[in-house]
Order: C-alpha cells, then sequence, then structure tokens
C-alpha cells in the first residue's frame, strides 16, 4: 500500500524544490551552529572567571581604617576585596583577623567580648577568638585567618 500525499490544499501541488530543501538545511546548520557557539561561550565565561580559584582577584593586603582605636576585647568588621572580615582585639591588647563568613552556611559571625567568642547567630556556631578554629555548633571548619601587619601608617591585613 503505497502512501500517498495530500495536499493540504487541493489546489496546491507538491513540488520537490531542490533550492527550498538546501536553504531550509542551511538555515537548521545556522542556528545550530549559533547555538553551540552560544553554549561554547556560557562554558568559556563560567571557566574564565576566576570560580575555580575565587581568591584570585583578592587584593595582596589592605588597610583596615581606624584599626588603633580599636579597645580590647571588642572587634570591628572590613572587607578584604569582597571577603568580610572580623578584627578582634582580645583582652590583652593582641589583634586577630578572621574571615567572618561562618563555614557552616555562610551566615555573619561576631565576635562577642563578654564570652570571649567569634559567635554564629543562624545556627550557634562557636568559634575561637584566638585561632578561629571551630569549638563547637555545627561549622565543620575553623574560619580563615589573616595576617596582621602593623605598620607605621596603620594596620593592615593580608592573606595568611
Ligand atoms: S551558618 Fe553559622 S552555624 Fe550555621
Amino acid at each position: 500500500m503505497s502512501e500517498e500525499k495530500t495536499p493540504i490544499n487541493p489546489e496546491d501541488e507538491f513540488v520537490d524544490d531542490p533550492q527550498r530543501r538546501n536553504f531550509m538545511s542551511a538555515l537548521i546548520a545556522g542556528a545550530s551552529a549559533a547555538y553551540a557557539a552560544g553554549i561554547g561561550y556560557v562554558i568559556y565565561r563560567y571557566l574564565s572567571t576566576g570560580i575555580e580559584n575565587p581568591d584570585a582577584n583578592l587584593p595582596a593586603q589592605i588597610k583596615i581604617e581606624k584599626a588603633e582605636t580599636l579597645v580590647n576585647n571588642s572587634s570591628m568588621p572590613f572587607k578584604f576585596g569582597s571577603k568580610p572580615g572580623i578584627l578582634i582585639k582580645d583582652d590583652k591588647g593582641d589583634l586577630h583577623a578572621f574571615t567572618s563568613t561562618c563555614t557552616h552556611l555562610g551566615c555573619t559571625v561576631s565576635y562577642q567580648g563578654d564570652q570571649k567568642r567569634i559567635f554564629c547567630a543562624c545556627h550557634g556556631g562557636v568559634y575561637d577568638p584566638q585561632t578561629g578554629k571551630n569549638v563547637s555548633g555545627p561549622p565543620p571548619a575553623p574560619l580563615t585567618a589573616f595576617k596582621i601587619i602593623k605598620e607605621q601608617d596603620g594596620i593592615f591585613v593580608s592573606k595568611a
């Protein structure tokens, strides 16, 4: 049983037009190439934005403005590039600096001088203010410490 083509409009004729077929093939090939190029560009941008190394765009060191005004057993926030940090002056006058992003789920931690601890209010995570070590609660890792550099013109931090 042979299959007969039925024109939508009975007055139309089926015409096997190679020029039209070639045009449609070229159009589909062009659209496919543009789609593949778009996906390739997105992958290229993803791989070249430093996502593999998020520290790639961080500064070598920064000055913490007014750090010298910090009194014992208190803290102040700072920004190290795009990373939030916390500078702590303990009750002996020693300075400690850490990233202030909790290693559990990324909340911002704060220093609680009365309890001598770095605390994350989101889920009760606690860190040691001397070392940044996670000491209780859900945080799975310590806070990253910064190196503190005391210069005549101020206090600086850099990656440890
Ligand atoms: S985000 Fe800090 S303890 Fe959960």
